[in-house]
Protein backbone atom coordinates (compact mmCIF):
# COMPACT_ATOMS: atom_id res chain seq x y z
CA UNK A 1 0.00 0.00 0.00
CA UNK A 2 1.30 3.16 -1.01
CA UNK A 3 -0.43 5.05 1.76
CA UNK A 4 1.93 2.87 4.75
CA UNK A 5 4.89 3.48 2.74
CA UNK A 6 4.05 7.23 2.81
CA UNK A 7 4.19 6.90 6.97
CA UNK A 8 6.95 5.19 6.45
CA UNK A 9 9.15 7.56 4.38
CA UNK A 10 8.13 10.89 5.25
CA UNK A 11 6.58 10.31 8.68
CA UNK A 12 2.83 10.28 10.45
CA UNK A 13 0.19 12.58 9.15
CA UNK A 14 -3.05 12.32 6.86
CA UNK A 15 -2.66 10.41 3.35
CA UNK A 16 -5.04 10.66 0.31
CA UNK A 17 -4.31 8.30 -2.42
CA UNK A 18 -5.23 8.56 -6.15
CA UNK A 19 -4.68 5.96 -9.50
CA UNK A 20 -4.54 6.65 -12.92
CA UNK A 21 -5.24 3.75 -15.29
CA UNK A 22 -2.62 2.90 -18.11
CA UNK A 23 -4.39 2.19 -21.73
CA UNK A 24 -4.27 -0.29 -24.23
CA UNK A 25 -5.36 0.95 -27.66
CA UNK A 26 -7.73 -1.28 -29.35
CA UNK A 27 -7.61 0.95 -33.26
CA UNK A 28 -6.06 3.98 -34.47
CA UNK A 29 -2.15 4.30 -33.55
CA UNK A 30 -0.15 7.45 -35.05
CA UNK A 31 -3.30 8.98 -36.25
CA UNK A 32 -3.63 11.16 -32.78
CA UNK A 33 -0.61 13.91 -33.82
CA UNK A 34 -2.28 13.66 -37.16
CA UNK A 35 -5.37 14.78 -35.91
CA UNK A 36 -7.07 11.81 -36.24
CA UNK A 37 -9.19 9.30 -34.71
CA UNK A 38 -8.45 6.85 -32.02
CA UNK A 39 -10.53 4.48 -30.12
CA UNK A 40 -8.04 3.72 -26.88
CA UNK A 41 -9.78 2.29 -23.32
CA UNK A 42 -7.99 2.69 -20.12
CA UNK A 43 -7.10 -0.61 -18.59
CA UNK A 44 -6.71 -2.04 -14.97
CA UNK A 45 -3.05 -1.70 -14.44
CA UNK A 46 -2.80 1.66 -12.62
CA UNK A 47 -0.28 4.38 -10.71
CA UNK A 48 -0.66 4.65 -7.37
CA UNK A 49 0.12 8.19 -5.44
CA UNK A 50 -0.15 8.35 -1.48
CA UNK A 51 0.53 11.96 -0.77
CA UNK A 52 0.33 14.99 1.29
CA UNK A 53 0.36 18.83 1.26
CA UNK A 54 3.87 19.79 2.76
CA UNK A 55 2.91 23.33 3.45
CA UNK A 56 6.52 24.31 1.57
CA UNK A 57 7.12 24.59 -2.22
CA UNK A 58 9.30 21.50 -2.33
CA UNK A 59 8.07 18.34 -4.07
CA UNK A 60 9.88 15.26 -2.29
CA UNK A 61 8.63 11.78 -3.78
CA UNK A 62 9.10 7.89 -2.99
CA UNK A 63 9.00 5.28 -6.08
CA UNK A 64 8.31 2.09 -3.76
CA UNK A 65 9.06 0.18 -7.28
CA UNK A 66 12.60 1.20 -7.58
CA UNK A 67 13.18 2.45 -4.13
CA UNK A 68 14.54 5.76 -5.38
CA UNK A 69 13.89 9.10 -3.88
CA UNK A 70 13.37 12.29 -5.75
CA UNK A 71 13.55 16.14 -4.46
CA UNK A 72 13.41 19.32 -6.37
CA UNK A 73 11.83 23.14 -5.48
CA UNK A 74 9.11 24.19 -7.51
CA UNK A 75 10.85 27.78 -7.31
CA UNK A 76 12.82 26.62 -10.03
CA UNK A 77 12.01 23.51 -12.33
CA UNK A 78 14.45 23.25 -14.84
CA UNK A 79 14.17 20.84 -17.78
CA UNK A 80 17.36 19.65 -17.92
CA UNK A 81 17.02 18.49 -14.40
CA UNK A 82 15.11 16.18 -14.78
CA UNK A 83 16.08 12.60 -14.92
CA UNK A 84 14.48 9.30 -15.09
CA UNK A 85 10.97 8.88 -13.11
CA UNK A 86 11.35 11.99 -11.51
CA UNK A 87 10.70 13.36 -15.10
CA UNK A 88 7.27 12.95 -14.53
CA UNK A 89 6.16 14.70 -11.60
CA UNK A 90 8.79 17.61 -12.65
CA UNK A 91 7.38 17.95 -16.25
CA UNK A 92 3.67 18.09 -14.82
CA UNK A 93 4.63 20.76 -11.75
CA UNK A 94 6.21 22.72 -14.57
CA UNK A 95 3.35 22.40 -17.76
CA UNK A 96 1.16 23.31 -14.56
CA UNK A 97 3.19 26.57 -13.98
CA UNK A 98 3.55 27.27 -17.59
CA UNK A 99 -0.03 27.53 -17.82
CA UNK A 100 -0.33 30.01 -14.62
CA UNK A 101 -1.54 27.60 -12.29
CA UNK A 102 0.21 27.84 -8.67
CA UNK A 103 1.42 24.51 -7.45
CA UNK A 104 1.89 23.99 -3.99
CA UNK A 105 4.83 21.25 -2.74
CA UNK A 106 3.71 17.65 -1.63
CA UNK A 107 5.41 14.61 -0.14
CA UNK A 108 4.56 11.57 -2.34
CA UNK A 109 4.66 7.71 -2.59
CA UNK A 110 4.27 6.32 -5.91
CA UNK A 111 3.45 2.61 -7.37
CA UNK A 112 2.38 1.25 -9.84
CA UNK A 113 1.38 -2.27 -12.10
CA UNK A 114 1.62 -0.44 -15.08
CA UNK A 115 4.38 -2.34 -17.31
CA UNK A 116 7.12 0.16 -18.06
CA UNK A 117 7.85 1.19 -21.62
CA UNK A 118 5.75 -1.40 -23.06
CA UNK A 119 3.15 0.49 -24.88
CA UNK A 120 0.82 0.62 -22.39
CA UNK A 121 1.24 4.60 -21.58
CA UNK A 122 2.86 4.14 -17.56
CA UNK A 123 3.98 7.75 -18.79
CA UNK A 124 0.38 8.89 -19.30
CA UNK A 125 -0.66 7.10 -15.87
CA UNK A 126 2.34 8.92 -14.14
CA UNK A 127 1.76 12.29 -15.25
CA UNK A 128 -1.95 12.05 -14.51
CA UNK A 129 -1.52 10.80 -11.13
CA UNK A 130 0.72 13.62 -10.20
CA UNK A 131 -1.22 15.85 -12.12
CA UNK A 132 -3.98 15.06 -9.44
CA UNK A 133 -2.06 15.10 -6.64
CA UNK A 134 -1.05 18.67 -7.48
CA UNK A 135 -4.44 19.57 -7.85
CA UNK A 136 -5.36 17.97 -4.90
CA UNK A 137 -2.20 19.59 -2.50
CA UNK A 138 -2.65 22.77 -4.27
CA UNK A 139 -6.74 23.34 -4.43
CA UNK A 140 -6.84 23.43 -8.06
CA UNK A 141 -10.09 22.24 -10.30
CA UNK A 142 -9.07 21.67 -13.69
CA UNK A 143 -11.80 20.59 -16.15
CA UNK A 144 -9.82 16.76 -17.18
CA UNK A 145 -9.84 17.71 -20.80
CA UNK A 146 -7.50 20.72 -20.08
CA UNK A 147 -5.68 18.03 -17.64
CA UNK A 148 -4.98 15.97 -20.05
CA UNK A 149 -3.57 18.63 -22.30
CA UNK A 150 -1.45 19.69 -19.29
CA UNK A 151 -0.28 16.22 -19.05
CA UNK A 152 1.32 15.50 -22.73
CA UNK A 153 2.57 19.24 -22.64
CA UNK A 154 4.82 17.58 -19.82
CA UNK A 155 5.68 14.74 -21.97
CA UNK A 156 6.33 17.31 -24.67
CA UNK A 157 8.36 19.82 -23.26
CA UNK A 158 10.18 18.00 -20.28
CA UNK A 159 10.64 14.13 -21.80
CA UNK A 160 11.14 15.08 -25.45
CA UNK A 161 8.40 13.11 -26.92
CA UNK A 162 6.28 15.27 -29.31
CA UNK A 163 3.24 12.68 -28.57
CA UNK A 164 -0.54 13.62 -29.59
CA UNK A 165 -3.01 13.56 -26.57
CA UNK A 166 -4.72 9.53 -26.67
CA UNK A 167 -3.04 8.68 -23.89
CA UNK A 168 -3.76 11.44 -21.28
CA UNK A 169 -7.00 11.25 -22.57
CA UNK A 170 -7.76 7.23 -22.19
CA UNK A 171 -6.59 7.90 -18.64
CA UNK A 172 -8.33 10.43 -17.39
CA UNK A 173 -11.68 9.87 -19.46
CA UNK A 174 -11.59 6.40 -19.99
CA UNK A 175 -14.60 4.18 -18.12
CA UNK A 176 -15.08 0.86 -16.82
CA UNK A 177 -16.34 -1.52 -19.46
CA UNK A 178 -15.83 0.69 -22.13
CA UNK A 179 -13.90 2.11 -25.01
CA UNK A 180 -13.69 5.79 -25.88
CA UNK A 181 -13.33 7.27 -29.11
CA UNK A 182 -12.00 10.20 -29.78
CA UNK A 183 -11.44 12.63 -32.04
CA UNK A 184 -8.41 14.15 -32.10
CA UNK A 185 -9.07 17.31 -34.20
CA UNK A 186 -12.25 18.41 -31.88
CA UNK A 187 -11.53 16.28 -28.94
CA UNK A 188 -15.14 15.46 -29.05
CA UNK A 189 -15.44 11.95 -27.32
CA UNK A 190 -17.89 9.14 -27.34
CA UNK A 191 -18.09 6.42 -25.05
CA UNK A 192 -18.22 2.81 -26.72
CA UNK A 193 -19.50 0.01 -24.51
CA UNK A 194 -17.10 -2.99 -24.54
CA UNK A 195 -18.93 -6.24 -23.12
CA UNK A 196 -16.07 -8.30 -21.47
CA UNK A 197 -18.86 -11.29 -21.81
CA UNK A 198 -18.15 -11.05 -25.54
CA UNK A 199 -14.65 -11.19 -25.75
CA UNK A 200 -11.48 -9.96 -23.61
CA UNK A 201 -8.58 -7.91 -24.09
CA UNK A 202 -5.65 -9.84 -23.83
CA UNK A 203 -2.14 -7.69 -23.86
CA UNK A 204 1.06 -9.84 -25.25
CA UNK A 205 4.37 -7.99 -24.60
CA UNK A 206 7.18 -8.50 -26.62
CA UNK A 207 9.66 -7.95 -23.36
CA UNK A 208 11.31 -5.98 -25.83
CA UNK A 209 12.15 -2.64 -23.95
CA UNK A 210 11.45 -0.37 -26.74
CA UNK A 211 14.56 1.43 -27.95
CA UNK A 212 15.11 4.89 -29.52
CA UNK A 213 11.60 5.42 -29.55
CA UNK A 214 11.50 9.18 -29.14
CA UNK A 215 13.56 9.61 -32.02
CA UNK A 216 12.23 6.95 -34.42
CA UNK A 217 8.52 8.63 -33.30
CA UNK A 218 9.24 11.99 -33.55
CA UNK A 219 10.44 11.35 -36.91
CA UNK A 220 7.29 9.66 -37.98
CA UNK A 221 5.74 12.70 -36.78
CA UNK A 222 7.86 14.88 -39.49
CA UNK A 223 6.92 12.71 -42.38
CA UNK A 224 3.83 12.99 -41.81
CA UNK A 225 3.54 16.83 -41.51
CA UNK A 226 5.62 16.86 -44.47
CA UNK A 227 3.20 14.50 -46.38
CA UNK A 228 0.38 16.79 -45.33
CA UNK A 229 1.41 19.85 -46.32
CA UNK A 230 1.83 18.12 -49.93
CA UNK A 231 -1.81 16.89 -50.13
CA UNK A 232 -2.57 20.19 -48.62
CA UNK A 233 -2.05 22.04 -51.67
CA UNK A 234 -4.07 19.91 -53.78
CA UNK A 235 -7.27 20.32 -51.16
CA UNK A 236 -6.24 24.04 -49.18
CA UNK A 237 -9.51 23.54 -47.49
CA UNK A 238 -8.33 20.41 -45.75
CA UNK A 239 -7.21 20.94 -41.75
CA UNK A 240 -6.11 18.00 -40.74
CA UNK A 241 -5.35 14.12 -41.94
CA UNK A 242 -8.97 13.01 -40.93
CA UNK A 243 -10.54 15.52 -44.17
CA UNK A 244 -8.68 13.36 -46.36
CA UNK A 245 -10.53 10.82 -47.73
CA UNK A 246 -8.91 7.61 -49.22
CA UNK A 247 -10.03 8.17 -52.62
CA UNK A 248 -8.69 11.97 -52.42
CA UNK A 249 -5.26 10.22 -50.92
CA UNK A 250 -4.70 8.00 -54.13
CA UNK A 251 -5.88 11.27 -56.43
CA UNK A 252 -2.21 12.62 -55.83
CA UNK A 253 -0.56 10.03 -53.70
CA UNK A 254 2.17 9.92 -56.75
CA UNK A 255 3.40 13.29 -55.83
CA UNK A 256 4.54 11.95 -52.27
CA UNK A 257 7.96 10.32 -52.43
CA UNK A 258 8.95 7.65 -50.09
CA UNK A 259 8.40 7.22 -47.64
CA UNK A 260 6.20 9.96 -47.35
CA UNK A 261 3.44 7.93 -49.35
CA UNK A 262 3.11 5.34 -47.24
CA UNK A 263 3.18 7.54 -44.23
CA UNK A 264 0.41 9.08 -45.53
CA UNK A 265 -1.55 6.18 -46.73
CA UNK A 266 -1.76 4.39 -43.28
CA UNK A 267 -2.53 7.80 -41.46
CA UNK A 268 -5.16 8.21 -43.94
CA UNK A 269 -6.77 4.35 -44.05
CA UNK A 270 -6.39 4.30 -40.42
CA UNK A 271 -8.19 6.88 -39.81
CA UNK A 272 -11.42 5.37 -41.68
CA UNK A 273 -10.94 2.14 -40.40
CA UNK A 274 -11.06 3.65 -36.92
CA UNK A 275 -14.65 5.08 -38.01
CA UNK A 276 -15.89 1.94 -39.07
CA UNK A 277 -14.12 0.06 -36.05
CA UNK A 278 -16.29 2.31 -33.36
CA UNK A 279 -19.22 1.77 -35.59
CA UNK A 280 -19.27 -2.04 -35.73
CA UNK A 281 -18.26 -1.90 -31.81
CA UNK A 282 -21.65 -0.53 -31.32
CA UNK A 283 -23.26 -3.27 -32.85
CA UNK A 284 -21.23 -6.04 -31.09
CA UNK A 285 -19.58 -7.02 -34.31
CA UNK A 286 -16.43 -8.48 -33.36
CA UNK A 287 -15.73 -10.58 -36.60
CA UNK A 288 -15.77 -7.26 -38.61
CA UNK A 289 -14.20 -5.26 -35.64
CA UNK A 290 -11.49 -7.90 -35.62
CA UNK A 291 -10.98 -7.84 -39.11
CA UNK A 292 -9.55 -4.30 -38.82
CA UNK A 293 -7.49 -4.88 -35.98
CA UNK A 294 -5.69 -7.14 -38.64
CA UNK A 295 -5.63 -4.67 -41.39
CA UNK A 296 -4.30 -1.64 -38.79
CA UNK A 297 -1.34 -4.25 -38.30
CA UNK A 298 -0.89 -4.95 -41.44
CA UNK A 299 -0.90 -1.20 -42.03
CA UNK A 300 1.64 -0.22 -39.04
CA UNK A 301 3.72 -2.79 -39.95
CA UNK A 302 4.19 -1.93 -44.15
CA UNK A 303 3.50 1.52 -44.67
CA UNK A 304 4.17 3.51 -41.48
CA UNK A 305 7.07 0.58 -40.39
CA UNK A 306 6.88 0.51 -36.79
CA UNK A 307 6.47 -2.87 -35.94
CA UNK A 308 9.42 -5.45 -35.51
CA UNK A 309 9.91 -8.78 -35.62
CA UNK A 310 8.67 -9.65 -32.08
CA UNK A 311 5.49 -7.86 -32.57
CA UNK A 312 4.88 -9.40 -36.02
CA UNK A 313 5.55 -13.22 -34.20
CA UNK A 314 3.16 -12.47 -31.21
CA UNK A 315 0.83 -10.94 -33.63
CA UNK A 316 0.82 -13.80 -36.21
CA UNK A 317 0.52 -16.76 -33.34
CA UNK A 318 -2.39 -14.79 -31.62
CA UNK A 319 -4.09 -15.11 -35.48
CA UNK A 320 -3.76 -18.38 -35.72
CA UNK A 321 -5.25 -18.88 -32.57
CA UNK A 322 -8.65 -20.36 -32.00
CA UNK A 323 -11.25 -17.77 -30.88
CA UNK A 324 -9.22 -14.57 -31.39
CA UNK A 325 -11.54 -11.90 -33.35
CA UNK A 326 -8.39 -9.86 -33.99
CA UNK A 327 -4.67 -8.88 -32.99
CA UNK A 328 -2.33 -5.87 -33.70
CA UNK A 329 0.38 -3.90 -31.96
CA UNK A 330 -0.44 -1.03 -30.00
CA UNK A 331 0.61 1.97 -28.91
CA UNK A 332 3.71 3.44 -30.69
CA UNK A 333 5.25 0.36 -31.80
CA UNK A 334 9.18 -0.43 -32.05
CA UNK A 335 8.79 -3.21 -29.34
CA UNK A 336 5.92 -3.19 -26.70
CA UNK A 337 2.81 -4.93 -26.93
CA UNK A 338 0.67 -6.39 -29.05
CA UNK A 339 -3.68 -6.48 -28.39
CA UNK A 340 -5.92 -9.16 -29.07
CA UNK A 341 -9.57 -9.47 -28.71
CA UNK A 342 -10.39 -12.80 -28.01
CA UNK A 343 -13.40 -15.05 -26.65
CA UNK A 344 -13.30 -15.47 -22.95
CA UNK A 345 -13.82 -19.72 -23.36
CA UNK A 346 -10.51 -19.52 -25.20
CA UNK A 347 -8.32 -16.99 -23.17
CA UNK A 348 -6.70 -20.27 -21.44
CA UNK A 349 -5.66 -21.81 -24.70
CA UNK A 350 -4.53 -18.41 -26.48
CA UNK A 351 -2.41 -17.39 -23.42
CA UNK A 352 -0.55 -21.45 -23.70
CA UNK A 353 -0.23 -20.96 -27.39
CA UNK A 354 1.03 -17.47 -27.47
CA UNK A 355 3.60 -18.39 -24.83
CA UNK A 356 4.94 -21.45 -26.10
CA UNK A 357 4.91 -20.25 -29.75
CA UNK A 358 6.61 -17.20 -29.25
CA UNK A 359 9.43 -18.77 -26.76
CA UNK A 360 10.27 -21.28 -28.68
CA UNK A 361 11.21 -18.45 -31.68
CA UNK A 362 12.61 -15.65 -28.85
CA UNK A 363 14.09 -17.85 -26.26
CA UNK A 364 11.78 -15.73 -24.19
CA UNK A 365 8.27 -16.05 -22.22
CA UNK A 366 5.90 -12.98 -23.20
CA UNK A 367 4.13 -10.96 -21.21
CA UNK A 368 0.34 -11.78 -20.81
CA UNK A 369 -2.13 -9.99 -19.39
CA UNK A 370 -5.82 -10.58 -19.67
CA UNK A 371 -7.17 -6.99 -18.72
CA UNK A 372 -10.39 -4.88 -18.06
CA UNK A 373 -11.08 -1.65 -19.74
CA UNK A 374 -11.72 0.33 -16.78
CA UNK A 375 -12.36 3.49 -15.10
CA UNK A 376 -10.42 6.83 -15.74
CA UNK A 377 -8.08 8.50 -13.12
CA UNK A 378 -9.88 8.41 -9.51
CA UNK A 379 -8.77 9.43 -6.12
CA UNK A 380 -9.93 6.74 -3.58
CA UNK A 381 -10.18 8.33 -0.20
CA UNK A 382 -11.81 11.80 -1.40
CA UNK A 383 -15.45 12.36 -1.48
CA UNK A 384 -15.46 14.81 -4.81
CA UNK A 385 -12.15 14.57 -7.07
CA UNK A 386 -11.17 18.21 -7.23
CA UNK A 387 -11.66 18.45 -10.92
CA UNK A 388 -14.84 16.92 -11.63
CA UNK A 389 -16.84 19.62 -9.69
CA UNK A 390 -15.96 22.57 -12.21
CA UNK A 391 -17.06 20.78 -15.37
CA UNK A 392 -19.28 23.26 -17.39
CA UNK A 393 -19.64 21.63 -20.79
CA UNK A 394 -22.48 19.34 -22.08
CA UNK A 395 -19.80 16.38 -21.20
CA UNK A 396 -19.90 16.43 -17.92
CA UNK A 397 -19.69 13.42 -16.05
CA UNK A 398 -22.83 13.35 -13.50
CA UNK A 399 -21.09 11.02 -11.14
C1 LIG B 1 2.30 6.86 -28.09
C2 LIG B 1 1.90 8.31 -27.94
C3 LIG B 1 0.46 8.54 -28.39
C4 LIG B 1 0.20 7.93 -29.76
C5 LIG B 1 0.73 6.51 -29.85
C6 LIG B 1 0.66 5.95 -31.24
O1 LIG B 1 1.58 6.07 -27.20
O2 LIG B 1 2.06 8.73 -26.62
O3 LIG B 1 0.15 9.90 -28.35
O4 LIG B 1 0.74 8.73 -30.77
O5 LIG B 1 2.09 6.42 -29.42
O6 LIG B 1 -0.66 5.85 -31.64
Amino acid sequence: MPGQKLIEAFGAGPVSVVRAPGRVNLIGDHTDYNGGYVLPAAVDREVRIAFRPSGDARVEMLSADFDERAAFDLGGIARDQAQGWAKYPMGVAGALQAEKYPVAGMRAVLRGNVPIGAGLSSSAAIEVACALAFCSVSGLKIRREKLARICQRAENEFVGMQCGIMDQYACLLGRKDCALFLDCTTLETELVPLDERGAKIVICDTRLKRQLVNSAYNRRREECEEAFMVLKRHFPQVKSYKDISIPMFHAYAHDLPDPLGKRAQHVVTENARVVQAARLLKKVDLIGFGALMDASHDSLRNDFEVSCRELDLLVGIARESEGVFGGRMTGAGFGGCAVALVRPDCVAAFTAKTSEGYKAETGTAPGIYVVRASEGATFENEEQPTDRSDRSDQSDRTD
